[in-house]
């Protein structure tokens, strides 16, 4: 896959390069410009601006789920790569504006901060999710759940989840700031995660812990989001000739929200209120272009009726109504599933690949390490590595940044604001998304370099480097890195 030069500069805002070397960033998780679909959404968007009734669809306020042939589109395009025992029906979809902004619609809908108990977080968690939780009024309520091996600590999950429920009482007297509504619930816990090839730790959760966590989830009155946003970009590890795609080989696991719908009878099973516990969170923007700003939830009918009545979705109707209009010709036409197996697998299965080559050739032996090395699937935007015992990653970030002009995500940005529980600080995060292809081998030899420097000169961690500010309640720093 060739790879043209984009438009964007390889530094985040405000970072200069001190360096003379060309600058090279590993940090920022977008797609590459070459990956983006242009010619595609082109046609898309001429076709069905030329064509008066979807134009008109289009252009005025849609159904509060979204455009309806777009809820078609997707529930059919799930249900051929997910391979349920039934088909998705087109109830389950709800339409958004990308998984950030279906987030920020389920707590309006689904939470109170007077009565929602706590937010667990996965930890390493997604950085950017930090304040849509703060802005739905969890500042304080946010917990950091640790990630084993197998994708999450289950056993610490439940003994947390206990000790809040202790702590809370049987108080029922707590205020309500939002109305009762039928059409909704107050979920009493909300789970966040990432359970395949997660940002940023690359991990992926075993079936077992899978099905365990619905359990528990249902257990507890728990929303379990699944933030199931790279589970279309996956190639096995071990496929040294990726233009041979139909050797691209994947291996699904079921989502959460999939054995939510079938374990024990699902959400209709007796006893059940039919809200469900697991929501999966999707997005087009790794697929088609995160700037189309468009995604859908899933989750049972009833709870997928409750995210379109919420206020911002009901006046106007789901957002990103247009651009819908654009994605259900690419998913109709089959073109978007033909550019994610023909180029977006094969392109990142090579960018993985380079990348993967240069941490063994450079880092492997200096210590560092890679999470679930054995895996025979990999995919996702990003290679997460432990380092080396003495090293600190907020200081071998800012020594890359200084020294080779590179940009990489140190581990402390990814820890859960205001619980010290769970610290990132001997890890960093490596995209292989972004950057041009002939510069990821490079930028990852540029580490060794730094490293071999750092560890020869004795220097030990807690040096004189500080590049965020852990809690990052301002985290304006992390603009564009995603
Ligand atoms: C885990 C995760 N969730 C959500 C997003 C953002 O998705 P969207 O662009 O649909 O808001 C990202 C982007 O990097 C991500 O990695």
């Amino acid at each position: 896959m060739s790879s043209t030069s984009t438009n964007f500069s390889s530094l985040p805002a405000g970072m200069t390069n001190a360096s003379s070397k060309p600058a090279i960033n590993l940090l920022r998780g977008w797609p590459n410009g070459s990956l983006l679909p242009v010619s595609l959404i082109k046609e898309a968007a001429t076709t069905a601006l030329s064509d008066p009734s979807i134009a008109y669809d289009g252009l005025v306020y849609g159904a509060d789920e979204g455009y309806p042939p777009a809820r078609e589109a997707i529930a059919e395009w799930l249900t051929s790569f997910y391979n349920p025992s039934k088909p998705i029906e087109a109830e389950r979809i709800c339409l958004n504006g990308g998984a950030s902004q279906s987030l920020g619609c389920m707590l309006n809908v689904y939470t109170e901060p007077s009565s929602t108990l706590n937010i667990w977080l996965v930890a390493p968690a997604y950085m950017l999710v930090f304040r849509i939780f703060e802005d739905a009024g969890f500042s304080d309520k946010m917990r950091a759940v640790p990630e084993d091996e197998d994708g999450i600590d289950i056993a610490y999950l439940r003994q947390e989840i206990l000790k809040s429920e202790e702590n809370a009482g049987k108080d029922t007297t707590t205020p309500r700031y939002k109305p009762h509504r039928d059409r909704a619930k107050v979920y009493r816990h909300v789970v966040y995660c990432v359970p395949t090839f997660s940002n940023p730790s690359s991990r992926t959760m075993s079936l077992h812990q899978r099905r365990d966590l619905v359990r528990l989830a249902r257990e507890f009155d728990v929303l379990l989001v699944c933030d199931d946003v790279y589970d279309f970009l996956q190639w096995p590890t071990a496929s040294p000739d990726t233009k041979l795609v139909e050797t691209l080989k994947t291996s699904h696991l079921p989502r959460l929200v999939d054995i939510d719908r079938e374990l024990d009878g699902g959400a209709d099973r007796k006893g059940a209120d039919g809200f469900g516990n697991v929501v999966s969170n999707g997005t087009f923007s790794k697929l088609a272009g995160p700037g189309l700003r468009s995604g859908w939830i899933e989750g049972t009918a009833k709870f997928s009726y409750g995210v379109s009545q919420a206020g911002i979705q009901r006046s106007g109707g789901a957002p990103s109504q247009l651009t819908s209009t654009y994605l259900t010709r690419l998913l109709q036409t089959g073109q978007l599933q033909h550019h994610i197996q023909t180029v977006l697998r094969p392109a990142y299965a090579t960018r993985y690949s380079l990348m993967a080559s240069a941490i063994k050739e450079h880092l492997l032996p200096l210590g560092f390490t890679m999470p679930q090395p054995d895996r025979e699937v990999v995919g996702g935007y990003f290679i997460w590595l432990g380092l080396p015992e003495t090293l600190n990653g907020e200081e071998l970030t800012q020594r890359c940044q200084d020294e080779e002009s590179l940009v990489i995500a140190p581990g402390s940005i990814f820890e859960v604001p205001g619980d010290e529980s769970a610290r990132f600080e001997r890890s960093v995060r490596l995209c292989f998304a972004f950057e041009e292809e002939e510069n990821l081998g490079e930028g990852v030899r540029r580490i060794g370099d730094v490293v071999e420097m750092m560890l020869e000169s004795g220097e030990g961690p807690c040096g004189e480097y500080v590049v965020v500010e852990r809690g990052h309640k301002d985290d304006t720093k992390l603009q564009g890195f995603m």
